[in-house]
């Protein structure tokens, strides 16, 4: 089977590369290269003649029409997308230019090519803020930042156009994912990689915010059921149950590191910062016998392993921020 990663240069598809890469796929990554990307030469793949990577900036039509007519994908897994809710407050006109373009530009080559069918990764973040329940994929969107309303924007657009062109499409929505090759901005690194150097660890308001934490191969194993029992026009939640404070993550990890100097600090809250995200992933559970495989603590030891023996990528990847730090 072909399948078409976009954005497999980003966290999350540099895990379902490595990971699918383990299967009998033919996998091709198209990635513009953001500063969030990693590069190349840091994958691990085991089948190397069954991986191909070319550097395409999705928004551009054409090139990006040239590249699926050449490979001829029976899958799409669209998760090329800007994916930083402080930048989204930033910067918010580059979000809904980038992460809607590159929507709709997959959708166009699907309406021109309706044999193929789209995994779209949308995110939890598009049904808001709860303060006790849990949402379920019928629950209405109720975005809060740029980030999280350029992604509503592209699952309302994916069912505009299933409905009208009858398109094969199917969206999931991830909770929190955290593992390798998250870029040092994200919350988990960051408090990672200030632990390894001794540095105070920044928190927003109270941390008293809410969040579900799902390791990011058990999102890439929901992934590959989607593959394995595809049906059009579903939705599914992906959260592990695994819902925490951030003050408590942060503390977690701090003990886990045993030696660090390190201490919180807290900063001025995010604004329109949400309070609590937590997903009810019973249709995924039930429909598709998916349940997560590794628990939290696990999942961070694991990734707090990955931090400290890749050194290297942190420093590669830290050198092509410079110039695009925040604030
Ligand atoms: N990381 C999470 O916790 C999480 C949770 C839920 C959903 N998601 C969603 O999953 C997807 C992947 O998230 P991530 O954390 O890996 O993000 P990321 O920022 O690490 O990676 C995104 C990748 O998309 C690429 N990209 C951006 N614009 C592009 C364009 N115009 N053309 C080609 N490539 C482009 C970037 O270069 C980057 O490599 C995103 O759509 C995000 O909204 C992420």
């Amino acid at each position: 089977m072909r399948i078409v990663i976009t954005g497999g240069s980003g966290f999350i598809g540099t895990n379902l590369i490595n990971y699918l890469n383990k299967k009998k796929f033919k996998l091709l990554n198209i990635d513009k290269i953001s500063y969030a990307s990693t590069h190349e030469k840091f994958k691990i793949l085991r089948k190397k003649r069954n991986y191909s990577f070319l550097k395409v900036d999705i928004c551009n039509f054409n090139l990006l029409e040239k590249t699926l007519n050449k490979f001829k994908p029976s899958f799409i897994i669209n998760l090329a997308a800007n994916s930083h809710v402080d930048r989204s407050i930033v910067s918010p006109k580059d979000f809904f230019n980038e992460n809607i373009v590159i929507t709709q530009n997959v959708l166009e080559y699907l309406r021109r090519n309706k044999k193929i069918k789209l995994i779209h990764i949308s995110t939890d973040e598009v049904y808001g803020s709860t303060i006790k329940k849990k949402f379920k994929e019928i629950s209405i969107l109720d975005p809060s930042s740029p980030y999280s309303s350029s992604k509503a924007s592209c699952d309302l657009l994916i069912n505009s156009y299933s409905k009208t062109y009858n398109l094969n499409c199917c969206i999931l929505r991830p909770s929190n994912n955290y593992g390798p090759y998250q870029f040092t901005e994200k919350f988990i690194p960051t408090i990672i990689t200030k632990a390894q150097k001794n540095l105070p660890i920044p928190i927003y308001g109270k941390g008293e915010n809410v969040r579900e934490w799902t390791y990011v191969e058990d999102t890439c194993l929901a992934i590959e059921k989607i593959i394995n029992n595809f049906k059009k026009d579903q939705i599914f939640n992906v959260g592990s149950g695994y819902c925490k404070k951030n003050i408590r993550i942060a503390r977690d990890i701090l003990k886990l590191f045993l030696k660090t100097k390190s201490k919180i600090s807290f900063v001025r809250d995010r604004a329109g910062h949400d309070f609590r995200y937590s997903l009810d992933s019973k249709k995924i559970r039930s429909k598709l016998n998916w349940s997560p495989k590794t628990t939290l603590l696990d999942g961070l030891i694991k990734t707090i392993d990955w931090y400290k023996t890749n050194l290297l990528w942190i420093k590669y990847t830290r050198k092509k921020y410079q110039g695009k730090r925040l604030g």
